[in-house]
């Protein structure tokens, strides 16, 4: 256990003596600076693109996305791609990214595998032309439908090397009430789909869905581990006015899980994970041996820019927070008319920054206080001792002097520890 600190603020009551010698020519002074040839005046870090599709087969009643029913939309896409590779060029240009190497790209949605072979291949090539990719982790969000051999094939030649499939429930039951065109067999299928382009497979979950039982829950999470996904990640459902989840709910017509049902369903994959060695790192996916983490997600938590493309896409680059118009139509008219998209942004002071990093970081499951100090200058625990304390001795947390660790119901309670060790930070801000 580390010991209380002094609080930062309140160490020297009294001035100095009044003086006017003493000219300050640089902070940290010269004094402080080591000897160095230049090595670590290093070039720009490397830049995580995100590209967003918001287009679906169709509305799955709990999802809250931004995100189109294709329909007879079918035509729109061509114009949307379109667009995204024209705001690919502009922000390129405008922003040197092309400069920087690549460390992931996702493509996420909506479901962007519902883009045909063409499209998919157009977007990813735009960005090979202006763009320093290499050969980084690439994520493909997919709805198991859509996955076909072709589009599998496809995936392989752009060089995915991460498709994260929206599984959801392995129960014909629940993906039936959440309006899913899946059903088990199709999920299976696109698993093996997955499995054989030799990409890492995640497999999204949601607990907490209508009508999930004791019963379709442990079937869900004992299928999962059967399908030997390199990665399984569990949403808690969150309910969002905006879907017909709440609008059933109140009609009365679905009933979902109580808090304490959820609680214990995930305490039962939990245990599951951990006897299959699936391991978590992040509160909310767990990995084979604890390997394949997802570079594009704990990057970006720990502080990575991303640029994100596409309507509603919303990235970070430096201390400035960003998101894209998420009317598409007028996305596309300003694409097509040369100018970028964005619609909204925010500046980050170095405080937002540093609640951001603990916040963020804390979803890692460990938090790494040396690196935290070595990068803001101060000790975490200086501020937030009594919280950590609070936090260690209802067993949230165990601490160290090297780092923060989310117990096993740390885990379970996903966010609330960072939002907890956020707190005296925030209360800065007032
Ligand atoms: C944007 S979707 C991409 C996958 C693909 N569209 C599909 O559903 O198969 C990413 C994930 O968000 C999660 N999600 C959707 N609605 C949610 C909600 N209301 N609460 C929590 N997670 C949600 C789902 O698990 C989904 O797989
Ligand atoms: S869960 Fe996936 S497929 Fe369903 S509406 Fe949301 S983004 Fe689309």
């Amino acid at each position: 256990m580390i010991n209380a600190q002094e609080p930062i603020a309140d160490k020297k009551s009294s001035l100095p003596p009044p003086s006017r010698k003493g000219f300050v020519t640089n902070y940290p002074p010269f004094r402080q600076w080591k000897n160095t040839e230049g090595e670590e005046i290093s070039p720009a870090a490397p830049i995580n693109i995100y590209v967003h599709i918001p287009f679906c087969l169709q509305r799955c009643a709990y999802c809250y996305y931004k995100t189109n029913e294709l329909r007879d939309k079918r035509s729109y896409l061509d114009r949307y791609v379109n667009a995204v590779c024209r705001e690919i060029g502009l922000a390129a240009s405008q922003f040197h990214l092309g400069e920087r190497s690549v460390a992931s790209v996702y493509f996420g949605g909506g479901t962007p595998t519902v883009l045909k072979q063409e499209q998919l291949e157009q977007i990813t090539e735009c960005l090979h032309q202006h763009l320093n990719i290499g050969t980084p982790e690439f994520t493909v969000e997919a709805e198991p439908v859509t996955l076909t051999q072709k589009k599998a094939d496809t995936l392989k030649k752009l060089g995915v090397n991460r498709i994260s499939l929206g599984v959801q429930s392995f129960s014909d039951e629940i993906l039936g009430i959440c309006n899913r065109l899946d059903n088990e067999e199709k999920v299976r299928k696109s698993i093996d789909l997955a499995q054989g382009t030799g990409a890492a497979v995640n497999i999204d979950l949601l607990s907490g869905l209508a009508g999930e039982s004791t019963e379709t829950w442990k079937y869900t999470i004992d299928r999962a581990l059967a399908a030997g996904a390199e990665s399984i990640t569990v949403y808690k459902m969150e309910l969002y006015a905006n879907t017909d989840y709440y609008k059933s709910l109140r009609r009365k017509e679905i009933v979902l899980p109580s808090d304490e049902q959820e609680l214990e369903f995930m305490r039962y994959a939990l245990d599951r994970f951990a006897q299959a060695r699936y391991l978590p790192w992040c509160f909310f996916t767990f990995t084979k041996n604890g390997q394949y983490k997802n570079i594009y997600a704990s990057t970006l938590w720990q502080g990575a820019d991303c640029y994100a493309f596409g309507a509603s896409g919303f990235g970070n680059m430096g201390s400035y927070l960003y998101q894209n118009t998420n009317d598409d139509k007028k996305y596309m008219e300003l694409a097509e008319a040369g100018i970028l998209p964005v619609n909204r942004g925010y500046r980050m002071t170095g405080l937002d920054e540093i609640i951001r990093t603990v916040m963020l970081g804390m979803k890692l499951v460990q938090f790494d206080l040396k690196a935290f100090q070595r990068k803001y200058g101060f000790r975490l625990e200086s501020l937030c001792f009594s919280v950590l304390e609070k936090l260690a001795s209802e067993n949230f947390i165990t601490l160290s002097e090297d780092e923060i660790s989310l117990t096993e119901k740390g885990i379970l309670y996903g966010d609330y520890t960072g939002k907890c060790l956020a707190g005296p930070l925030m209360d800065m801000k007032q």
